[in-house]
């Protein structure tokens, strides 16, 4: 089976990982990038021995089967919109675009094309996603009644270059972060059904502190940076949601879910392995390393964390890998379009509930992607 051609558009930040990670993954070939500052693509391009083109070049290539979006959130329709229009399957860095409206466009053109839409987070599909899922799905802790998602820092001003669209509409942790949790537990839970929340502004103003232009900027902060919700499921399942960029330190484990059995701990959605515990009834802790499993393995240190900060699984490009051999297969992929809008539906509804105070209805429902086995992971890696 010969590999689908890939070509990136957007080459900021996050463009490094996927182009050092691609040529690892079964099916896929990075051919070119783009970017709407040509520089950032010609300096991608370099480094990995590929094409810098402009986005109508790239998206005219017959050997591009596949285009990853990732340009900043506010740029996402529009690009994802003109691959598909080009014939593209897609695959987009989340939030899958700002406007929910947008997000259905984006499914629905695709559906129409006959192309595939998928965005990240991808990271439900990694081993400690996978473990969860599995645990889950067994039925050692029962229905799940309840649990809590934490996310909580003092956010991105110290460590990303040009931090300003994270303050903006658009932005916030909910918009950033929230697609990581949201994704894994609709993965473990099934669609989210109605919100409340409250919503504030800690810091009017932030302050730019890491290395490059921006440092020593002020930006205005236009978007909520705490938000804290209740999120009720479709399956009855309340959970406590907490997203805040004003937080020092805290000490609360990222997702726990509560159990007609048992209890269980999720290990960080921003990251593809992890330790999950779980309890049988009131019992200790029990701890399953995932690392063994495929895409478990730590294999990278962020270049922004202290040489004491442990490794973690940073597999990004799974879920692309997962797209792309399901076009093949003609089945569905996991990491879906659909799903990145339901994502996109509950979070809009967070806002309005914290803009109203109002409890907020999520009329979009999905079914869970299909369970990965171990051994369809390990089929979608080629390795070093
Ligand atoms: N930086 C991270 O660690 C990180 C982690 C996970 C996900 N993401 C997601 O990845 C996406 C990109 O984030 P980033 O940190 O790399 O941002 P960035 O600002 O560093 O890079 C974005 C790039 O997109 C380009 N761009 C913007 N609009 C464009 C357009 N219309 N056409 C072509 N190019 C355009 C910009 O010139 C820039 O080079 C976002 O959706 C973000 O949420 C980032």
């Amino acid at each position: 089976m010969s590999d689908i051609g890939v070509g990136i558009v957007g080459c900021g930040n996050i463009s490094t990982i996927y182009m050092l990670n691609m040529p690892k993954f079964a099916g896929l070939r990075l051919v070119a990038c783009a970017d709407a500052r040509p520089e950032a693509a010609q300096a991608q391009a370099a480094k990995f021995g590929i094409e810098a083109l402009a986005m109508d070049a790239l998206f005219a290539r017959k050997d591009i089967g596949i285009v990853v979006n990732l340009t900043t959130p506010n740029a996402h329709f529009e690009v994802s919109r003109a691959a598909i229009e080009a014939g593209k399957h897609v695959f987009g860095e989340k939030p899958i675009c700002v406007e929910a409206a947008h997000a259905r466009t984006l499914v629905e053109e695709a559906g129409k094309r006959g192309v595939k839409i998928g965005c990240a987070p991808d990271t439900f599909l990694g081993a400690g996603g996978r473990l969860a899922r599995e645990i889950v799905d067994s039925g050692k802790v029962g229905r799940i009644l309840s649990g809590s998602c934490f996310l909580m820092s003092h956010g991105m001003e110290h460590w990303h270059p040009d931090p300003e669209f994270f303050f903006k509409p658009g932005g916030g942790p909910i918009l950033d972060m929230a697609p990581y949790y949201l994704s894994a537990i609709v993965n473990l839970l099934g669609p989210v059904a109605r919100v409340r929340a409250r919503s504030s502004i800690g810091f009017a103003e932030r302050l730019v502190t890491s290395q490059g232009p921006r440092k020593g900027h002020r930006i205005k902060v236009e978007t909520p940076t705490t938000v804290m919700a209740l999120l009720e499921f479709a399956s009855g399942a309340d959970i406590m949601f907490t997203m805040s960029w004003d937080v020092w330190k805290h000490g609360h484990p990222p997702i726990e879910l509560y159990g007609t059995e048992g209890s269980l701990r999720v290990p960080d959605p921003n990251f593809f392995g992890g330790t999950v515990e779980y309890t049988e009834r009131g019992g200790d802790w029990i701890s399953v390393d995932s690392a063994a499993r495929p895409f478990g393995k730590p294999n990278w240190r962020s270049p922004n964390w202290a040489a004491n900060m442990p490794d973690r699984a940073n597999y990004r490009c799974l879920g692309i890998a997962e797209l792309a051999s399901a076009a093949v297969k003609g089945t569905p992929h996991r990491a879906s379009g659909a799903l990145a809008s339901h994502v996109l539906d509950a979070m809009h509804a967070i806002l309005e509930s914290g803009r109203t105070g109002a409890a907020v209805e999520v009329a979009s429902r999905i079914e869970r992607p299909a369970t990965l086995s171990d051994a369809d992971a390990a089929s979608l890696w080629r390795g070093n």
